[in-house]
């Protein structure tokens, strides 16, 4: 799996439906990760989602702030993952197998199609094909619930794109969870 189209960069895409809860959590998440791990400028980090529902709308201020809560900034507006996309992402990350087949059925390739992951198989506590639950109609414990979730995603994601890729080094100030 390569990133040659992106000058050496991985580029990751979370997808969920309505992109304003849990894409942008997971994105938000990673994104400081991603920083706090002196990676910046080699991963690059977005969010969409399959619906067009919330286009151009901040994320949930319930996502907003349970994660700002947690040190994290959601500053991002909803868009929708369109098939040309393909091109630009290395990893599209979705949150339930339901939004997968969505997305893989968008795929112009096989190489494409491999490109989309489940976000929890990255996590090596979840059961393989789990779901991030989707918050929306809920109250604010789901908010609390997803960004847990989404965080031990992320760090398990990391660590496979650091195993799979040439990555530098983490800081070590930087590399304590
Ligand atoms: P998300 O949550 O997919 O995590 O952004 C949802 C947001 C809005 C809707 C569904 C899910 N909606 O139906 O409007």
């Amino acid at each position: 799996m390569g990133s040659s189209k992106n000058n050496g960069t991985l580029r990751l895409c979370f997808v969920c439906l309505g992109n304003i809860c849990r894409s942008p959590t997971a994105e938000g998440i990673m994104r400081t990760l991603v920083s706090q791990q002196g990676l910046d400028g080699h991963i690059e980090v977005e969010s969409a989602g399959t619906g067009t529902w919330h286009l151009g709308e901040p994320a949930d201020s319930r996502a907003r702030e349970t994660a700002k809560a947690r040190g994290v900034t959601l500053d991002r507006r909803a868009q929708q993952f369109l098939r040309e996309w393909f091109d630009r992402f290395d990893y599209v990350l979705v949150m339930d197998e339901d939004i997968q087949k969505t997305i893989r059925r968008l795929s112009p390739s096989t190489d494409d199609h491999a490109k989309v992951h489940v976000l929890r198989d990255f996590d090596p506590d979840s059961p393989k094909g789990s779901r991030v639950p989707d918050p929306y109609y809920g109250g604010p414990d789901g908010f609390e619930d997803v960004f847990d979730i989404c965080d031990a995603a992320c760090r398990g994601l990391l660590a496979h794109l650091r195993a799979s890729h040439a990555l530098p080094d983490a800081r070590p100030a930087d590399s304590r969870r």
